[in-house]
């Protein structure tokens, strides 16, 4: 029988990109999202590119009676949850709506699933939950620390999820910790919409190409890397995507509370993934040095062994391919 997933945040950038595929892979999707960040019209795309319509519920994970009500109406087996606000910067500004969205929706929607006996989650987190302190290749082994209330709202919800399940070994849950996800989808329908200026590097390279802005700053060429410039590993949101497929189905086969990694264990600097870009596009991107950015590490990997070893998935797409769709989509849909 189909599986039915509902999707917290499905509207989302890494959502939306995660619901083509499990529609693709035959599953039966429930998207829930507030749109708070993003559109419906996405709904529409995700149509269009899968050739099948998830569910759509334009619901809080703040209102537990919702979710409820959602799980019940769609004999929901699984969660994945994306849903959350995700500015390190805003988090820093206004915390108590970081941890009330992230940590209290959760709470709701923890609750809910229990209430009705749906105990297997994939959840969203981040690699800002190993802060600053380790040196790459990280592995999920590495202590975790934190040094802002988003990153702090991710590595709660994760003592949580452990807390939960050894109360409760019938919990089948997967933390998937992200790198640095960009690109977008191939069709060029749906990628990341940033609002406002991008505190990302990949949308303001976009940006810039595009001439919305002026030049790109990079922040810090001073730094103990191959060519002064801040090493990150990029991970195409597909690949991200198909992480989650993954995930589901090892949780499935092998019940239990398990964190995984998820990057391409290759390092790129800011100077290469601006030539990447150029090459891959054709345009040129301008770009000044400027100060290193308060809270910035030199350097982060991951060590993405465990989920290959485990899970049998690993990011199989180039720099260049992440240029390429990231700017198919800035320039062609947004
Ligand atoms: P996004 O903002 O594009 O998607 C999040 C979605 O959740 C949006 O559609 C938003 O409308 C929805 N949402 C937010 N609060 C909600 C609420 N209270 N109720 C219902 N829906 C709500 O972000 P994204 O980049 O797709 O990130 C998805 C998840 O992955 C987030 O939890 C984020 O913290 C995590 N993450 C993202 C990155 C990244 O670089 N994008 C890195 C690591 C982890
Ligand atoms: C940032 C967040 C991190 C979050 C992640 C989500 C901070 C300090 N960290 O990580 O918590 O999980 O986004 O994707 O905000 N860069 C420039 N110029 C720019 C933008 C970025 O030079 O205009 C550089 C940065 O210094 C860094 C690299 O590009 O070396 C990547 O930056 P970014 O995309 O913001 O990701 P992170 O810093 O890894």
């Amino acid at each position: 029988m189909k599986k039915t997933i509902l999707v917290t945040g499905g509207a989302g950038y890494i959502g939306s990109h995660t619901v083509v595929r499990l529609l693709e892979a035959g599953m039966k999707v429930v998207v829930f999202d507030n749109l708070c960040n993003s559109s419906s019209t996405t709904i529409e795309r995700i149509e269009r590119i899968s050739g099948t319509r998830p569910e759509f519920v334009e619901g809080d994970i703040l209102n537990e009676d919702a979710i409820l009500h959602s799980l019940q109406k769609f004999s929901v087996d699984a969660v994945i949850h994306f849903a959350g606000l995700k500015s390190v910067g805003e988090s820093v500004s206004n915390p108590l709506t970081y941890y009330k969205n992230n940590v209290v929706g959760t709470l709701n929607l923890l609750n809910a699933m229990r209430q009705l006996n749906v105990k297997t989650l994939v959840f969203s987190s981040s690699a800002t939950v190993y802060g600053t302190g380790s040196t790459p290749p990280i592995a999920e082994t590495a202590p975790r620390s934190v040094t802002n209330p988003y990153g702090r709202s991710k590595l709660i919800v994760e003592e949580i999820l452990e807390d939960l399940y050894r109360a409760d070994p019938d919990w089948k849950i997967s933390v998937l910790r992200y790198f640095n996800p960009v690109g977008a989808h191939p069709s060029g329908l749906i990628g990341e919409d940033p609002r406002g200026i991008p505190n990302n590097l990949m949308p303001y390279v976009a940006q810039v190409a595009i001439g919305r802005l002026q030049f790109l700053s990079i922040y810090g060429n001073d730094y103990p890397t191959i060519d002064g410039t801040g090493i990150r590993d990029y991970i195409h949101v597909m690949d991200l995507a198909e992480g989650h497929l993954a995930a589901l189905n090892y949780i499935d086969r092998k019940p239990a509370l398990a964190a995984f990694n998820l990057g391409t264990g290759r390092g790129v600097s800011v100077l290469q993934m601006v030539d990447a870009f150029e090459r891959a596009t054709g345009k040129r991107v301008k770009y000044e040095f400027a100060n290193r950015r308060k809270g910035d590490v030199a350097t982060s990997w991951a060590d993405p062994s465990l989920a290959f070893q485990e899970m049998g998935w690993k990011a199989s797409r180039s720099v260049e391919e992440m240029c390429a769709d990231a700017w198919r989509w800035q320039s062609t849909t947004l």
